[in-house]
């Protein structure tokens, strides 16, 4: 059996970082990944150029039962920080919109130069091994993988959460949490598609069509594209909205965003005769706008709609109720919204309260960011942080 001073479980972006911190502290490290590669995630983020962090990551961008607890972490890991570190290893990057920075070149780059980090902490990777079962007894954590046998005082869950499955994603960190004792809030899909109901094949036929809206489930809003598909509705704005979506709630969504009080008052005086599709199209794509004006039922031109039926119609634009009946799943979600308890842990060293040695980083935790850049800084910061406590 050999012996470690840490064992990291998943070598994703968190397990890496924490891996890479801890050996450069002198630790003797292992980390153990059932892919044949590390990072699998890494390289195959922000359409292959990773979008490694976003300059305004703060608390009020992640979803958690406990809004404070990644308040620490990210205070003392900070996008500068992972953004000097990217500058030393002379990675090109650029800010793409809303903060969101990409490598100039490929996401290989961020993945080349986390296993880089690990070298020079001379941690030993061990690939294709997958975890098979986890023993404590006397202080020590006993892992056994395909790969072999190994011990240490500190053992580090770090296999992120069940989103998309055929890339080596699993619920395994949910169940050594709770064989440790440790709750785990109801994992869901996040930053994924909503499907509409046949009653809305209406928009489904708009498939291709996006626009920008800014669309709300209760307190939560984004301003961001949305894209109709075959099978309901995506784009950013819809990705962000599905982290606080529950089945049954409507997602209400703002076609014209921006647009006055009275618009199309104004709009019917300007162009009596033009129709509500011809007004529409001039601010929205025309197959929308057709599809609008067929659920509004304004017929004919506008001169000869009341001021009151255009007030509806305005209304209606700006608050267009849909009622998804689901998600695409798992197996397309960006990330896993919930997952092990912050209730358990050390917001400072992620280390379980109750299982001294125990750790839980990245996906695996009750943390979630929003679309653009927030997870990885959240597995910059949460590895980084028990790297340094380990
Ligand atoms: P991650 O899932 O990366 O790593 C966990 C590791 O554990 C995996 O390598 C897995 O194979 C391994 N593992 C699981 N079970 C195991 C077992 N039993 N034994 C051994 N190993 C096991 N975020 C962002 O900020 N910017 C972006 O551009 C993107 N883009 C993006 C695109 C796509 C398509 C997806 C699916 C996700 C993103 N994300 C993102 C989200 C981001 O990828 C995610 O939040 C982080 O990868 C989470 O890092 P972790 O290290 O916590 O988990």
């Amino acid at each position: 059996m050999e012996q470690y001073d840490a064992i990291v479980l998943g070598a994703g972006g968190a397990g890496l970082m924490c891996a890479a911190t801890a050996g450069q502290r002198g630790l003797r490290v292992l980390v153990i990944e059932h892919n044949d590669a590390a990072g699998r995630k890494i390289l195959i983020s922000g359409g292959g150029r990773c979008n490694f962090t976003n300059i305004g990551a703060a608390p009020a961008n992640y979803l958690s039962a406990n809004p404070h607890f990644a308040k620490s972490a990210l205070g003392r890991y900070t996008p500068v920080d992972f953004i000097a570190l990217v500058e030393a290893y002379g990675i090109a990057w650029h800010e793409k919109t809303l903060g969101q920075l990409f490598c100039d070149g490929s996401a290989r780059q961020i993945v080349d130069m986390l296993l880089e980090e690990c070298a020079k902490g001379a941690v030993a990777i061990a690939l294709g091994s997958a975890v098979r079962d986890v023993d404590h007894a006397n202080g020590q954590f006993t892992v056994r993988s395909d790969t072999g046998t190994a011990s240490a005082p500190a053992l580090v869950i770090a296999t992120g959460g069940p989103s998309i499955p055929k890339l080596g994603a699993t619920g395994f960190a949910y169940d050594l949490a709770r064989k440790f004792g440790l709750k785990v809030v109801e994992p869901r899909p996040a930053l994924v598609p909503l499907t509409l109901p046949g009653s809305d094949a209406l928009f489904r036929d708009l498939s291709g069509v996006s626009t920008e809206v800014v669309a709300r489930v209760g307190q939560a809003a984004f301003r961001e594209a949305a894209l109709f598909t075959h099978r309901g509705l995506s784009g950013p704005a819809i990705l962000q909205i599905s982290s606080y979506w529950r089945h049954g709630e409507p997602v209400a969504i703002d076609l014209l965003p921006g647009a006055a009080p009275g618009w199309l008052a104004a709009a019917k005086r300007d162009r009596p005769k033009a129709s509500l599709a011809a007004v529409l199209s001039a601010q929205l794509p025309a197959r929308l706008a057709e599809a609008l004006t067929e659920r509004i039922a304004i017929d004919g031109a506008i001169g000869g709609a009341t001021d009151k039926a255009l007030g509806e119609a305005e209304r209606r634009l700006a608050g267009w109720a849909f009622q998804p009946n689901g998600t695409e799943g798992f197996a397309k979600a960006e990330v896993t919204v919930g997952g092990i308890s912050t209730d358990g842990l050390s917001s400072r060293t992620m280390e379980a309260r109750r299982v001294p040695g125990l750790y839980a980083i990245g996906e695996a935790v009750d943390v979630t960011g929003w679309l653009g850049g927030y997870n990885f800084q959240w597995a910059w910061s949460s590895g980084w942080a028990a790297g340094q406590a380990l």
